[in-house]
């Protein structure tokens, strides 16, 4: 089990490319996030820049990815030098993040599941209002942490299950299992609350907050299709959180 990337970052790429990730991830927190045309994005916790990479081609005019792991920052630099879009990228811990800069949006995939205190929760909160315009948004997918541990099981269709280290209550460890291949990646992530969430959101300066479902792509027409995923929709082990300043 880990929660340092700089061990497994190149598995950590292959775990990003179950269809899961297309269908139900990027289509949902790509819709939340709307036209990024002409847009300042910085994307929290960018990892090797998967999501990153997607933002700058959708039309945002300046890009920041931050990440705490060296090894994933050096992975996404080794792709913009083959391949460059005009991407910074620093090694940073979010909860001291400290860029003299503010955004027009704020988006992080799986950074808030790695706080494991109401206090660190509120230190990565702090540092995203800190760098967000008012009035805009920061979007995230995280941990679902309405998630019950009877329904763990049914998303080992989807190539990986989580495992609690006992009663989902605040700080304890929820590891993530993906199935790949024959070999299997574990990542910790710690449980906190909704409302330890919304107490965070709101004590940072949040004004509005909503809590969003994954939703199927549009693409996925087939009926057969469709009904494959619906243990993933009707309990959703991610979750997806609007938050304007
Ligand atoms: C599950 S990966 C997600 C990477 C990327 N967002 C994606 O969806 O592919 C979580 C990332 O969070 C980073 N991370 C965890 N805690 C962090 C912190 N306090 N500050 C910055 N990055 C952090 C890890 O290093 C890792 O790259």
């Amino acid at each position: 089990m880990t929660t340092n990337f700089d061990e497994i970052a190149a598995e950590y790429k292959r775990a990003k490319q179950q269809p899961w990730r297309l269908h139900l991830e990027h289509f949902t927190l790509f819709k939340l996030l709307g036209d990024l045309q002409g847009k300042s994005v910085i994307d929290l916790a960018c990892g090797e820049g998967f999501y990153t990479r997607f933002i700058k081609r959708r039309g945002a005019a300046r890009v920041v990815g931050v990440d705490i792991s060296q090894g994933m920052i050096n992975l996404a630099r080794r792709e913009e030098e083959s391949n460059s879009l005009g991407i910074d990228y620093l090694v940073q811990d979010v909860k001291q993040l400290k860029i003299d800069e503010t955004f027009d949006v704020v988006v992080a995939a799986y950074l808030l599941n790695y706080a494991q205190t109401s206090d660190q929760l509120l230190e990565m909160c702090s540092a995203i209002t800190r760098h967000l315009k008012p009035g805009c948004r920061f979007v995230t997918v995280n941990n679902n942490p309405q998630h019950s541990v009877d329904y763990f099981p049914s998303t080992r269709k989807y190539g990986f299950i989580k495992r609690a280290h006992g009663p989902l209550i605040d700080g304890t460890p929820v590891d993530y299992i993906f199935f790949l291949g024959d070999e299997s990646l574990e990542i910790t992530n710690y449980h906190l609350s909704v409302e330890t969430h919304e107490s965070a959101f709101k004590a940072a300066g949040f004004q509005h907050i909503t809590w969003h479902k994954p939703e199927l792509s549009a693409d996925i027409v087939d009926d057969t299709e469709r009904h494959y995923w619906s243990d993933f929709l009707e309990h959703p082990p991610v979750v997806f959180i609007e938050c304007v300043k």
